[in-house]
């Protein structure tokens, strides 16, 4: 059990991490509210040695601890975060059995969806006039990237009418955007069986009733049934699929893990080494006057338009960054346009 007093050094980095998110939550929370939404991102290691990731889900807090430096035993690394998390729930004024810091370890292929816990804090997140089933305790991410909320709503801004596409789809968050901007369809792709039903809860939480969708559906001239339909696939293979059948849509959402070695796909998907043929393959499936969203949060990624001849590449890196993450390096977003 983690002692009660902590030593002094813990209890002063406690009270600093106390007094950044106290100043961080009068501002963001104040944001928060006038742009509709009860969750956001309040602390990203702005302070070197207390390196967490501080995230709020409406009456909940999910986070995660990055390695101090120095090595540390188990013991007092449990004891120092179970400082930090009592000092996260009284700045913040969120229950302390209600703060969820998890350990991150260092990422080996898929093990970023490793399970933490299994407590199951779910909960529902709002923004954008949405709501979006969270998982607070259990997994490093909670079921909603928060980094990706204006993209998501620029998404939405443009999608009536149009032929989606939602590769990696994770919980389908664009997919919701999506649909409730007036999609005309949106096939949501995964290999997880578990996300794609997560996605299916998201989409019927706002009103969306998705079907299951095989790949073999989308052959050359067959009618796939639904509107909102969930596709448990290799999104490389699902790609060369269809793109052989000469599906196309005019709206594709590409935003990729960095890294991805799952026993379920072909080869391995390694964003840095791949993105061109990647971002060419989306582009063969993106109709004429049609658009590929492309984002990563790959470290000191940049796209060169050079690559792309015949397409318009903008970067809308700057303005899809929100409010609580100005000033943080990480994700980077482009459109090219057909
Ligand atoms: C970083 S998330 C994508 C985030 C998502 N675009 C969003 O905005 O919420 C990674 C997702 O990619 C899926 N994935 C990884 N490799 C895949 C592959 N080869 N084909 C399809 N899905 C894959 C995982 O199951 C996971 O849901």
């Amino acid at each position: 059990m983690p002692d009660a007093v902590p030593d002094p050094k813990t209890a002063a980095q406690a009270e600093m991490l106390a007094n950044r998110l106290a100043k961080r939550a009068k501002h963001l929370r104040k944001w928060a509210r006038r742009i509709g939404t009860n969750s956001f991102r309040v602390y990203d290691r702005d302070i070197p040695e207390i390196p967490l990731l501080i995230e709020l889900y409406g009456d909940a807090v999910s986070g995660s601890l990055y390695e101090r430096p120095y090595e540390k035993d188990d013991d007092e690394e449990e004891r120092w975060l179970s400082a930090m998390a009592d000092a996260v729930s009284e700045s913040l004024s969120v229950e302390r059995d209600r703060v969820f810091l998890k350990r991150r370890r260092r990422q080996r292929g898929t093990d970023q969806y490793e399970r933490f816990d299994d407590r199951g804090a779910f909960l529902e997140a709002e923004e954008g006039g949405l709501r979006f089933r969270i998982n607070a305790s259990d997994y490093l991410d909670t079921g909603l990237f928060l980094d990706h909320r204006q993209t998501r709503s620029l998404v939405r801004a443009e999608a009536a009418g149009k032929r989606v596409l939602n590769l990696f789809c994770y919980t389908g968050s664009f997919s919701v955007y999506a649909a409730s901007g007036g999609a005309a369809e949106v096939d949501s792709v995964d290999l997880s069986n578990t996300y794609l039903e997560w996605a299916g809860e998201n989409l019927a939480l706002n009103g969306f009733e998705s079907v299951a969708a095989e790949p073999t559906e989308y052959a050359a001239g067959r009618r796939i049934p639904g509107k909102f339909r969930l596709v448990r696939a290799d999104v490389l293979r699902f790609l060369a699929g269809a793109a052989e059948a000469g599906r196309q849509w005019d709206l594709v959402v590409l935003d990729p893990p960095t890294f991805s070695n799952s026993k379920k796909m072909a080869g391995t998907l390694d964003i840095r080494r791949d993105y061109r043929d990647l971002i060419d393959t989306c582009l063969a499936v993106t109709a004429p006057g049609g658009v590929l969203w492309f984002s990563t949060n790959a470290r000191g990624f940049a796209l060169d338009a050079a690559d792309f001849p015949g397409t318009a590449v903008a970067d809308l890196t700057a303005r899809t960054t929100d409010e609580d993450f100005v000033g943080r390096k990480g994700r980077v977003c482009y459109t090219l346009r057909r």
